[in-house]
């Protein structure tokens, strides 16, 4: 067995790394073949991910559904090296985080999203329509704490998080989802509100790895057909 040790505390089962897989435009896959051989890779190859490869893979991420569609979701793409190196000590050193060609910090930020009502509901509808909805999100939300309404809008952007882990690897590339790093210092590191929730830094390339064999469920231990 190998383990790495970064990986170590998030792996409860034992796993093998069994060579290189494939990437890039030929290794695209349709999302149920995706879903089946999507891996953490914690090891990539000096192999660049361009900015239009990033921006089709956060578009298509945005794809995902949000409650009253509110897509509270945000996304910082770091490629800096020296950022990167100060993310992978704030990471406990994972070394995904200095590697990766990309890291992908998503974040959900509920105070931006009500501050901007106006432009988060859907433009068809009509001005009166538009007004009433927009009270009613402002009463909803309004009443929450700010940090009620952080935690509800990292429940949306971990949708948009599955999107982009399966999205990333039916397009030929490789992904690590981590939430094992210091979020006051990440934070700081990336500029990120203090108000908002931290939903996961992804690294994001090609990978020089296989990543662990999966370990999954059946579906009986999981589901109760009533
Ligand atoms: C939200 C989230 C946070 C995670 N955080 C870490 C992490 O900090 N470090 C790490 O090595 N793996 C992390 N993982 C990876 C999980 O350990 C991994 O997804 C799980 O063991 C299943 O393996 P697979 O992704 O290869 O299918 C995280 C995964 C998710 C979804």
């Amino acid at each position: 067995m190998i383990r790495s040790d970064s990986a170590s505390a998030f792996i409860t089962t034992e796993h093998e790394i069994a060579g290189t897989r494939s990437s890039g435009p030929e290794a695209r896959r349709s999302a149920a073949d995706a879903a089946l051989s999507r891996r953490s890779v914690r090891a990539y190859r000096d192999v660049p991910v361009t900015d239009d490869e990033v921006r089709q893979l956060l578009t298509l991420t945005g794809r995902a559904p949000s409650a009253f569609n509110l897509q509270p979701w945000r996304f910082i793409v770091v490629r800096d090296q020296a950022t990167k190196d100060r993310l992978q000590a704030a990471a406990y050193g994972q070394k995904q985080v200095g590697e990766a060609p990309v890291v992908l910090a998503m974040y959900a930020d509920m105070e931006d999203t009500m501050a901007h009502l106006d432009e988060v509901v859907h433009p068809d509808l009509p001005a009166e329509k538009k007004a009433a909805t927009i009270a009613m999100l402002e009463r909803n939300f309004g009443s929450m704490t700010a940090e009620a309404r952080g935690v509800w809008a990292n429940t949306q952007a971990n949708i948009a998080l599955g999107y982009l882990l399966l999205i990333a690897e039916s397009e030929g590339f490789h992904t690590s989802p981590m939430l094992g790093f210091d979020v006051a210092a990440t934070k700081g590191i990336l500029g990120v509100p203090a108000h908002a929730t931290i939903t996961a830094l992804v690294a994001l390339g090609h990978g020089a790895e296989d990543g662990f064999r999966s370990h999954r469920h059946e579906v009986d231990r999981v589901a109760r057909f009533v």
